[in-house]
């Protein structure tokens, strides 16, 4: 300990534990339940090691509150049943998950409470359903003594020394809290703290380390730590909690804690240092409860943790003692759920699917579920690694995913019992399944890809249902059924067939009266004037979306000019890097391509074309600089940045292709390889010079 602490260099070791706990109480609130750190991570670190020093050193100082043992290390044997002094109580669930479902529970409150249609709205508190496990915190004279699971309610279990590890659970309370205080609310894992889990088990289990497994879901990886047996197993599966009710409390000298909502209730917990979800709102009447289902619901993917629902609970305690309980649930309180993400399903076959620019994404067919407001009967895979990694096979019962918009997903296997037989594990096809051209898996690449290209009939298909899209060159009226039938039927297999096609041709087809292949022909040819950028856009040339064909469009103004575009001159447009620019020069390198284009310019595709941008090229750029030796003014640090600001390369070594080796004070053999090989050598007043110059003539340029 150190004066600079601004402590007494010699106070005593029982006063410092307890000055350095109160410290560290504060910080981990400021941090884990605020979001608003007032010192950095390194010194809470700091305050924390010396801590922990002191009560290594006298054991005695050592308390159940101190932050120290956040880190856990206490093994037990069996977790101990715990009988609650209030019971902690379920909650009526209402599974209508429209609108309704909270007309229904207000209609419920008003009845019971004897309201008419004319009396006013009743107050209600909206919550999140958290999707964790309920938990009753016992704080006396304001330290967290015990910490215990729902169990059937009335009973649960001592879970105290691993809910100490969780970072958002107080251990000590402020002065003035209530003598004896329970806290319920629930214990939960953030979704990233989920996945970052779930990372580190699969390296352990690379690794080969025994017994160990993923976690299917925050939820369940919540509920094994609660219930670890070794706390420090517990501290390493990183637990979040938020409070949102009470249990035995008992009134202070002072009177006890002074409210009479739930609101208030919440509040205070809030100042006491609880987390409470910044969600919770003051909802009056039916209507509001409906908006904050719905506004809740198109939050829910977007939220860091998992819901399941919302929940009303009457506002006004004193209603709450009226409208009292039914069984074991209150009759003021309602959880409103959503639409469940996941839901369990067979898997029927695994399919190979080819994407436009030859991906094979192996898909999961399976028995129709109704998950995430939709029936699902394909599920992603994503590639061969994922398919293996969750050792998905025919037959097998899955648990699929649809958050929000995304494509549905197979997130794990219920693994049958063991000596079931089960179907072959999942191998990608050496081939591709549409074209039967060889399937390739490039180094480093995740996917595979077939090599067919455009003699690839699905590649073919996808190619022009991209060109015909809306956002690129428009053909109305050609969707993937009739895309189908061209293809199939041999009728189309370059994008400029498309424009070859006849009425006779096209009236032939399946299901294609005249007046739609009339629509049709009308609309391939309204497509045939378009723009540039849609016709970029439209080549579907990989990495090159609906932005940088806008960019490579404004940059150069003209086909051609991208046509014949060299790599560093594509590299010079906006956003576009090395893979991009190789792509584009890879897919312009190939006469068929250029074929692609030239016949569908014959066939009447036109855009307006203008002007390059004008080059904003910097005054040095092309240059290149070498720097050697003591400089009088600037430092070499500084040198570099305006010759780099100005557009000049600064080389580490001097080359041929150095153009200029600026020499300071006992520069060495840098500068005499300058004079060997004819570089111009200029002092530090000459970089200075070009720079102006340099700058001037932008200058002047730009007048
Ligand atoms: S209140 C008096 N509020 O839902 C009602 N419960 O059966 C006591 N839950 O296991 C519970 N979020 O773990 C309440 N905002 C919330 C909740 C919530 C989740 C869980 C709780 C309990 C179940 C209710």
């Amino acid at each position: 300990m150190t004066a600079q602490d601004g402590l007494p260099l010699f106070s005593a070791p029982v006063d410092r534990a307890a000055e350095l706990r109160a410290l560290l109480h504060h910080h981990a609130h400021r941090y884990y339940t605020l979001d608003d750190p007032e010192i950095p991570d390194a010194e809470y670190d700091r305050l924390f090691r010396e801590l922990q020093t002191l009560e290594a050193q006298h054991p005695e100082l050592l308390t159940p509150d101190s932050p120290t043992q956040r880190v856990g290390g206490r093994v037990l044997d069996t977790l101990e049943p715990v009988r609650h002094r209030v019971p902690m109580l379920s909650i009526n669930t209402e599974t209508d998950t429209e609108p309704s479902g909270a007309l229904k529970f207000d209609t419920r409150v008003r009845r019971a409470l004897g309201l008419s249609d004319t009396d006013a709205p009743v107050e209600y508190v909206a919550e999140l359903k958290f999707d964790g496990l309920a938990m009753s915190l016992r704080y006396e004279d304001g330290v967290l003594v015990l910490a215990a699971t729902r169990g059937d309610g009335e009973v649960g279990e001592d879970v105290t020394h691993n809910l100490r590890t969780v970072k958002s659970v107080p251990l000590r309370l402020p002065a003035g809290v209530p003598p004896v205080l329970e806290v319920r609310g629930e214990v939960y894992m953030r979704r990233d703290d989920f996945e970052a889990l779930n990372e580190r088990q699969r390296a352990r289990i690379a690794a080969g380390a025994k017994g160990e497994k993923t976690f299917v879901n925050p939820r369940n990886a919540a509920a094994g730590a609660v219930r670890q047996h070794d706390s420090a197993i517990a501290a390493q599966r990183p637990l979040s909690f938020f409070a949102y009710g009470l249990g035995e409390v008992t009134p202070s000298a002072q009177g006890g804690p002074q409210f009479t909502t739930h609101f208030d209730m919440l509040m205070q917990l809030k100042a006491w240092g609880f987390p409470v979800a910044e969600q919770t709102a003051l909802a009056v009447g039916a209507d509001a409860l409906v908006a904050f289902h719905q506004r809740i619901g198109q939050a829910r993917d977007q939220l860091p943790f998992d819901i399941d629902g919302v929940v009303y609970k009457v506002n006004s305690l004193a209603l709450q003692k009226t409208l009292g309980f039914v069984t074991r649930e209150p009759r003021w309180a309602v959880a409103h759920k959503y639409p469940a993400q996941e839901q369990m399903t067979q898997v029927l076959a695994i399919d190979v699917q080819v994407g436009r620019t030859g991906k094979l994404t192996p898909v999961a067919k399976l028995a129709p579920v109704f998950v995430g407001g939709v029936t699902v009967t394909n599920a992603t895979l994503h590639n061969e690694d994922e398919a293996r990694r969750k050792d998905v096979r025919v037959g097998d019962t899955v648990v699929v995913r649809r958050a929000g918009d995304v494509i549905p997903e197979v997130v794990s296997v219920v693994l049958p019992q063991q000596g079931t037989e089960r179907g072959p594990m999942f191998i990608m096809p050496a081939s591709c399944p549409v074209c039967g051209s060889a399937a390739v898996r490039e180094d480093g690449e995740a996917d595979h890809r077939c090599t067919g290209g455009l003699f690839c009939g699905a590649q073919r298909k996808q190619a022009i249902l991209h060109f015909a899209q809306r956002r690129a060159v428009e053909v109305e009226g050609l969707g993937d059924k009739l895309v189908e039938q061209l293809v199939d039927g041999g009728l189309v297999k370059t994008l400029p067939d498309l424009y070859r096609l006849g009425f006779a041709a096209l009236s032939q087809l399946d299901r294609m009266a005249d007046k739609s292949a009339q629509n049709l022909m009308a609309a391939l040819e309204r497509s045939k004037q378009t723009t540039l950028p849609r016709f970029l856009f439209g080549l579907g040339i990989r990495h090159v979306g609906e932005a940088t064909a806008k960019d490579l469009a404004r940059h150069f103004g003209s086909l051609d000019r991208i046509m014949d575009a060299a790599q560093d001159q594509l590299l010079a447009v906006n956003d576009v890097g090395p893979v991009v620019a190789q792509s584009i020069r890879t897919f312009f390198d190939q006469p068929h391509n250029r074929e692609v284009v030239e016949q569908l310019r014959a066939c009447g595709l036109h855009w307006e074309e203008g002007a390059p941008a004008p080059v904003t090229s910097l005054p040095l750029a092309g240059r290149t600089f070498v720097l050697t030796g003591t400089f009088p003014t600037l430092s070499r640090d500084q040198a570099k940045e305006r010759l780099e600001a100005a557009g000049a390369k600064v080389a580490g070594s001097v080359s041929k292709k150095t153009d200029y080796v600026v020499a300071g004070a006992d520069a060495g053999s840098k500068l005499e390889k300058a004079q060997a090989l004819g570089v111009t050598v200029i002092d530090e007043a000459g970089m200075l010079g070009l720079l102006a110059d340099g700058l001037s003539a932008t200058g002047a340029a730009s007048t």
